[in-house]
């Protein structure tokens, strides 16, 4: 089968963390002087080639592209996993590639392990991009729901998970218009192992609220909301956003949960523009 461009995959590396597992990622350096570093955190159950089309942004910043503990590459992590698990990872990361701070894009689950990274790293951070994503736990119905997800994955396998996801991940357009997209997230979908899909859902239905971290930021945010997401709605993004001080809210029309990857042309200037807000 023919890949798109989209999911062509870049070249991983890898780090043996200390524990023995593999840890995989993307690294592309930028030719601009002094540029930071974006680390490019997916969501859930997908891999590091959700941000194939952010790779253009070389041109603004170093590019970091991990792979999660179980998910695409790298090796899961001993059970029960929990977000803050999956951040002292990517906090190891950066130990071995000798980055001292980075700008954290994260989308959704990517984006919840973002505020782990803050209260526990909150001084490796210059800046956050907050993409398709809330700061809030699940409410308690949420959290059965994860439960019972998580017990049924282990014995039907990822197929059906991909089927779902795959109807809840993207807009109208993209439905009707990026057949590679949605064919392309759905395979990487259904090339997970049941185990991390089900220890993912766990350890998202035990993630704390980290509301109250909005308003004590202090630190450049963008909020990036897809027009039709229906998992992190753009009114509850933007009801975010307003609370972090002097945060950005962008809006992507005719994207979905995926926004990145839906409307890259848009999302990529959105992140550009504010780049450059930040650092003049
Ligand atoms: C994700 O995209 O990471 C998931 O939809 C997050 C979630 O299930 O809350």
């Amino acid at each position: 089968m023919d890949m798109a461009p989209l999911y062509r995959r870049p070249v991983l590396n890898s780090v043996c963390l200390k524990d023995g597992r593999s840890l995989a990622y993307a690294y592309h350096s930028s030719p601009k002087k002094n540029a930071p570093t974006l680390l490019f955190v997916h969501g859930f159950p997908l891999d590091h080639s959700m941000w194939q089309e952010q790779i253009p942004l070389r041109g603004e910043a170093n590019l970091l592209i991990p792979d999660l503990a179980g998910f695409g590459k790298s090796d899961p992590r001993p059970e029960p996993l929990t977000l803050g698990d999956l951040a002292n990872d990517l906090a190891e990361l950066l130990d071995r590639l000798d980055i001292p701070q980075v700008i954290w894009c994260g989308l959704s689950m990517g984006g919840y392990i973002g505020w782990e990274f803050v209260h526990q790293y909150r001084q490796r951070l210059t800046g956050l991009i907050c993409c398709n994503t809330r700061s809030g736990a699940d409410a308690e119905p949420v959290v059965r729901a994860r439960k019972v997800a998580a017990a049924q994955v282990l014995g039907t396998g990822a197929t059906p998970v991909a089927d779902a996801m795959q109807e809840k991940l993207f807009s109208p357009s993209t439905h009707a218009e990026n057949n590679d997209l949605v064919r392309q997230s759905h395979s990487v979908i259904q090339n997970t192992s049941s185990a991390s899909i089900a220890a993912g859902q766990l350890a998202m239905a035990a993630r704390k609220d980290s509301s109250s971290l909005l308003s004590t930021l202090s630190l450049p945010t963008l909020v990036i909301a897809g027009e039709h997401d229906s998992i992190t709605t753009s009114s509850e993004m933007q009801e975010m956003a307003m609370l972090v001080d002097g945060a950005t809210f962008v809006e992507i029309m005719n994207a979905g949960h995926l926004s990145p990857a839906e409307q890259p042309l848009v999302f990529n200037r959105a992140v550009t523009h504010w780049l450059d807000q930040i650092q003049n």
